[in-house]
This record gives structure tokens, C-alpha cells and sequence, in this order.
């Protein structure tokens, strides 16, 4: 009797196992357009079909036929390919959403641009050398340029850049980090280029001490100053209170 309970038990455990590890299934089908100027042969369009995030087939107008990519697809591909008229109907999609549409993506979203907003920081390193972050955000389009310059002059050496990051929401941003041996004569700059900005914006390096840090040591440097001031004043009050009760008890 205890047996079959504990079969039961196991069973449900098993299920519920089993329930919480299949949480569905997706199918995603995309067509994208991919061109580099309106003329019909530099546009490419693609649709493609996935089943759980693994691209299966995709129909590309480059190819002019469907091609699979697992068994599945594969098999799905060859029939697709044999439908009398589906090939003619997809390569004829290029022109309907894409190329129809070309003046329009350029004329009002290619010619957009935000402007980047830029943060200048100093990253923890071991060891006497030090490593500036320059760090990008909330810009369109991707294209960007991050130079560093020391007293105007570029820096080539201890550079490195992340690769850019999509926000996916139509922004990107990017980090780029400098590794250098400070010496007090430094004058180190990130430059960043874009189609947003009319001339390079310039950040430069303040050295150690940043707006808040300087905020906080002018704050505490009044504090000791008047610290001092009013022990002093208090000192001065003690000594000719003191006296003068001497004097008194001299009299007496
Ligand atoms: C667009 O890219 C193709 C290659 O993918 C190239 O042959 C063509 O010249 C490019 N067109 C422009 C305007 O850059």
C-alpha cells in the first residue's frame, strides 16, 4: 500500500517536472529588408521561419528560392519550392514591401539622428596604471567614431571598444576603454564623431578628482575652517573667563 503511494507521489513529481520545463513552443516568422540604396539590386528581402529560436528555412530574394536548414525545413523547402507560382509570388514580395516602401524609410527615418549623451569615467586597475571609460549612450544612427587624444593627439595604443550594443529601441550605445600610465603633463580626451553632432564632442579627462568629489572636499574643507574658527573662539572665551575668576579669588 505505501509502495503504490510513493509510485503515485513519484508520478505527480515527475509530471509536475515535466510541466514546468515544456513552457511552450514559438514559432516566429520575419521578412526584413536589407539595402544600401534604392536601387532595386542593392535591396535584399528576406523572410524566414523559426521554431524555437532556430532559423528552419528562409526564403532569400538573393537565392530566389526557399532553402532549409534542419531536416524539417529541408523537407519543407523542397515542397514549398515545387508550388507551382510561390517562387514568382516571393520574388515579386521584394518589390511589393520593399521596394515600394525604399523612398519612405529613406526620406523619413534614414535622415534622423539623436544625439549621444557622453560620461567620462576612471575604472578600478591594479598597479599604477589606469583605465578611462568613455562610455556612449542613446544615439541613432549606429555609425559612431571614439577617438582618445592626448594634447590633441591620437592615442593608438591600450584602446579598446566594446562592440556596439543595440538598446532595442532604435538606440545604441558603446563603451570604449583606455589602459594608460598616468603622468601629471596629461592631457587625455575621448572624441566621439556623429552624423547627430555638427563637430566633435570632446570630454576630457579632469584627472583624479571629478565635480562630486571636488563638491565634497570644498564641503568638508569649510567644515574643518569653521571647526577651528569656533574652538578658537571658545578657547579665547575660556581664557578671560578663567582670568578673570583668578583675580577674583586673588582678592578675596
Ligand atoms: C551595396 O552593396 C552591394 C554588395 O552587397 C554592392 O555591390 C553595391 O555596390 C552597394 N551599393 C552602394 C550604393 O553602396
Amino acid at each position: 500500500m505505501r509502495g503504490s503511494w510513493l509510485l503515485l507521489f513519484a508520478l505527480l513529481l515527475l509530471l509536475l517536472l515535466e510541466l514546468q520545463t515544456s513552457d511552450g513552443y514559438l514559432h516566429v516568422v520575419s521578412s526584413r529588408c536589407k539595402f544600401n540604396s534604392t536601387e532595386a539590386d542593392d535591396i535584399r528581402y528576406i523572410r524566414s521561419y523559426s521554431y524555437n529560436k532556430l532559423e528552419i528555412i528562409r526564403f532569400d530574394s538573393r537565392v530566389g528560392k526557399y532553402v532549409g536548414y534542419t531536416e524539417l525545413g529541408v523537407k519543407n523547402a523542397e515542397r514549398l519550392n515545387n508550388i507551382p507560382g510561390e517562387l514568382e509570388r516571393m520574388r515579386l514580395e521584394k518589390y511589393r514591401y520593399c521596394v515600394h516602401n525604399i523612398q519612405n524609410w529613406y526620406n523619413n527615418i534614414l535622415t534622423k539622428s539623436v544625439e549621444p549623451y557622453a560620461v567620462l569615467n576612471s575604472a578600478p586597475s591594479d598597479g599604477k596604471d589606469r583605465v578611462l571609460v568613455c562610455s556612449i549612450y542613446g544615439f541613432y544612427p549606429e555609425d559612431i567614431t571614439v577617438t582618445w587624444t592626448n594634447h590633441q593627439e591620437t592615442i593608438t595604443t591600450g584602446v579598446t571598444t566594446t562592440d556596439l550594443l543595440p538598446d532595442g529601441d532604435w538606440y545604441y550605445q558603446l563603451h570604449s576603454h583606455l589602459e594608460y600610465t598616468p603622468s601629471p603633463e596629461d592631457q587625455i580626451s575621448c572624441v566621439i564623431e556623429h552624423v547627430s553632432l555638427k563637430e566633435p564632442r570632446i570630454l576630457d579627462w579632469e584627472g583624479a578628482l571629478s565635480d562630486g568629489d571636488r563638491n565634497k572636499i570644498a564641503i568638508g574643507a569649510s567644515g574643518l575652517v569653521l571647526g577651528l574658527v569656533l574652538s578658537l573662539a571658545g578657547f579665547i572665551f575660556y581664557k578671560h573667563k578663567s582670568r578673570g575668576w583668578f583675580l577674583v579669588s586673588r582678592g578675596s
